[in-house]
């Protein structure tokens, strides 16, 4: 797995892509429009991480909630994901980047469920970046499943209550294997997590710009970088002027 990161790069960038029914909506055109040109803009992200050298990239693509939006978007959105793997899986081989999935999948059509497995096996072996597209995902459901894991596990008698702790309960999340984000980004100029990795963002650096979701270029991944890169964290401790 890609473990190095270069001074100022955070290791995990996790983006809530925002915005793409206004962008739509700014041209007299349909949310669906917007959604394909949203696409767009994770291809180019995926590109700019991979040569940036930043190893982990999580993008928000379905929340848990998002089902109550017409049935004719969701499906769209649906259909854009099956077109988008179909599509990239040799350019995603060619550069080197592992697809993975975290979200529930049970709510999922059987085919979407066969397509996302098939990708995911055929992109495993690449060690570049591991992109990871949140779908179905919602963070109250990710960590009530860990607890019910572990409750399941202490009443089998595998564990006792004391042994729960942050690394147990953080390796019975959707996200196990992956590091915690050290940047999330929102775009469109919302200021809110909407239920995305609630645990795991507990020392996440927050950055929301107003550009829309299909706007977003590498240049601004790079703008954002650059404001994580100028941050100081300290992750509980004091301010370097206190030490
Ligand atoms: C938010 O914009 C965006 C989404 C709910 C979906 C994100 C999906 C994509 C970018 C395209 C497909 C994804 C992949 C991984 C190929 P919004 O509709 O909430 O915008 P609004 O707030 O302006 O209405």
């Amino acid at each position: 797995m890609p473990e190095t990161v270069a001074a100022g790069l955070p290791r995990h960038i996790a983006i809530i892509m925002d915005g793409n029914g206004r962008w739509a909506q700014q041209r007299y055109m349909p949310r669906a429009f917007g959604h394909r040109e949203g696409a767009e803009g994770v291809r180019r992200t995926v590109a700019a991480c991979a040569e940036l050298g930043v190893p982990y990239l999580t993008l928000f693509a379905f929340s848990s909630e998002n089902w109550k939006r017409p049935v004719e978007e969701v499906d769209d959105l649906m259909w854009l994901l099956r077109s988008y793997l179909l599509r990239e899986v040799n350019e995603l081989n060619r550069q080197q980047v592992r697809i993975g999935f975290i979200g529930d999948r049970s709510a999922l059509a059987p085919d979407l469920v066969t397509l996302i497995t098939t990708t995911e096996m055929q992109t495993l072996h690449n060690d570049r970046l591991v992109f990871t597209i949140a779908l179905n995902y919602g963070g109250q459901n990710d960590i009530i499943a860990a607890a019910q894991e572990l409750a399941r596990e202490a009443v089998a008698g595998h564990i006792l209550p004391e042994d729960i702790n942050p690394e147990s309960f953080a390796s019975k999340l959707m996200t196990s294997g992956l590091p915690d984000p050290d940047l999330i980004i929102r775009t469109s100029g919302e200021q809110r997590l909407s239920n995305f990795m609630l645990w795991q963002a507990a020392y996440s650096e927050l950055i929301f710009i107003d550009t829309l979701w299909p706007d977003f270029s590498r240049q601004t991944l790079e703008q954002a970088i650059d404001m994580f890169s100028r941050r100081e964290r300290r992750f509980g401790a004091a301010t370097r002027s206190q030490t």
